[in-house]
């Protein structure tokens, strides 16, 4: 692989508490300089990108996402998910166990990982579930599933409603010191709702989720955490209540983590109004008063990182009426620009976005990612944060366009993806491109 010089660009690196402007140079994959200048080196070829202009950071991270192989590959494909994170920013991805098979065993896990080391350019890591078919009732194979490899435990898109089943799941992640990554939505109380429930949910006629299905497993999960001591991270968070428990818990010493997606931080309810199916996902889409509790968690640090929750759906399960469609949107290829608009909307800062997307989710999953420190993995994303476009769903990588993002004008963009010290991605509009390959 040549070496390459990343030349003149803004570089920040939260794990190092970095924000210079310079040069970063890659070789033999690894990082192994950043100064205000390195000189192009003598030896030959090199690859060289003009950063000027761009900023420079560590390889984002989106520790949930779903990639639907095996079992669903009309929707997505390892192959298919790993460009569409590489196109995103993203250089190591996280995927959720529920597969057809489930990934509740070593022998989806090893094939999961053998399919990636041959289908994808990016980092994918496999998040096995806590119960067996993710029926919450027995517990998954933990122990062969981590040595297989996983880097968290999930019943993702269910809910364990069996407290004695999570306490031992909890109990026995902590053998393995796994992350137990829940999805809070009581299903009892969730019912048949399809949107949240309140003013918007009786003008449109739609049967609602109250704030309240996923508080009582936010505090559920938060409390058997701190009974046994596992660690607990909570996905995508919607409700300001929600955010107000887990600041209690952190306060309190909890080991508690959470993350927020870029559709609960930038949609109200109010995107219902339409009955695009688009807009239906699991935690629905919330009121105002969230959405400012959601940023300011986020702000703060209440709520530690982003996450896409990517969630490919084929147009025949989209297509239909509201209350029948699936439950879910992709998010890997307009989620950065989402995330981008509350930092020039002043909601968060620049250096907290970049630590939500790197160091942030690598410390949630335990993974020695998201920096720049010399001698660590070269897994860099290059972004220009003045260009301005329209969401493209024509132009995905994911086999499934399912958002309600399309068309939205935003600013931020991806110009290069880098990972391994490879260019995995290169966007379109660089085709005069400032990439050099010096001989
Ligand atoms: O909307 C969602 N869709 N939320 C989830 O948690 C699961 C996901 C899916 O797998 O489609």
């Amino acid at each position: 692989m040549k070496p390459l010089l990343i030349k003149g660009g803004r570089i920040i690196d939260c794990d190092q508490n970095l924000d210079l402007r310079g040069d970063l140079f890659v070789r033999g994959g690894k990082i192994e300089a950043i100064a205000t200048s390195i000189p192009i080196p003598q030896e030959s070829p090199c690859t060289i990108i003009d950063a000027e202009g761009l900023i420079v950071t560590p390889g984002w991270l989106d520790i949930h996402t779903h990639l639907r192989e095996p079992g669903a590959n009309h929707k997505e494909t390892i192959k298919s998910g790993s460009e569409a994170a590489a196109a995103g920013g993203f250089t190591t991805i996280a995927c959720m166990p529920n597969t057809q098979p489930v990934n509740d065993n070593s022998f989806i896990t090893n094939y999961i990982y053998q399919k990636v080391s041959s289908d994808s350019d990016v980092n994918i890591y496999c998040i096995g579930a806590i119960s067996k078919g993710l029926q919450g009732e027995q517990l998954a194979e933990i122990g062969s599933m981590w040595e297989a490899g996983i880097v968290g435990i999930s019943d993702d898109g269910n809910t364990v409603m069996n407290s004695y089943l999570m306490r031992k799941a909890m109990d026995y992640s902590k053998r393995f010191d796994l992350v137990v990554i829940t999805h809070c939505e009581d299903s009892n109380l969730k019912g048949k709702g399809v949107m949240n429930e309140g003013f918007n949910s009786a003008r449109f006629g739609l049967r609602g989720i109250p704030n309240a299905a996923e508080e009582l497993m936010v505090a559920r999960d938060i409390l058997l955490s701190e009974l046994t001591g596992a660690k607990l991270h909570i996905a995508h968070v919607s409700t300001q209540g929600s955010v107000e428990l887990i600041r209690q818990a952190k306060k309190r010493g909890a080991r508690v983590s959470a993350e927020v997606t870029p559709h609960h931080l930038t949609l109200t309810d109010e995107a219902v109004g339409n009955y695009d199916t688009n807009t239906k996902v699991a935690p629905p889409l919330r009121e105002i008063q969230d959405l400012e509790a959601l940023w300011e968690g986020l702000a703060d640090g209440t709520i530690d990182a982003l996450a896409s929750d990517h969630a490919p759906h084929s147009v025949e399960e989209k297509e239909v009426e509201y209350d029948l469609a699936a439950f879910g949107m992709v998010g890997l290829e307009t989620a950065f620009p989402l995330y981008f608009r509350l930092v020039l909307e002043n909601k968060i800062s620049l250096s907290r976005l970049v630590s939500a997307l790197t160091v942030k989710p690598a410390e949630i999953i335990g993974i020695p990612r998201g920096t720049l420190k010399v001698g660590s993995q070269a897994d860099i994303t290059v972004f220009d944060p003045k260009s301005r476009y329209r969401l493209d769903k024509s132009k995905f990588r994911s086999r499934s366009t399912n958002t309600p993002f399309h068309g939205v004008e935003v600013q931020g963009k991806v110009c290069y993806t880098v990972c391994g010290g490879k260019v995995v991605h290169r966007s379109e509009h660089l085709s005069n491109s400032p990439i050099k390959e010096l001989k």
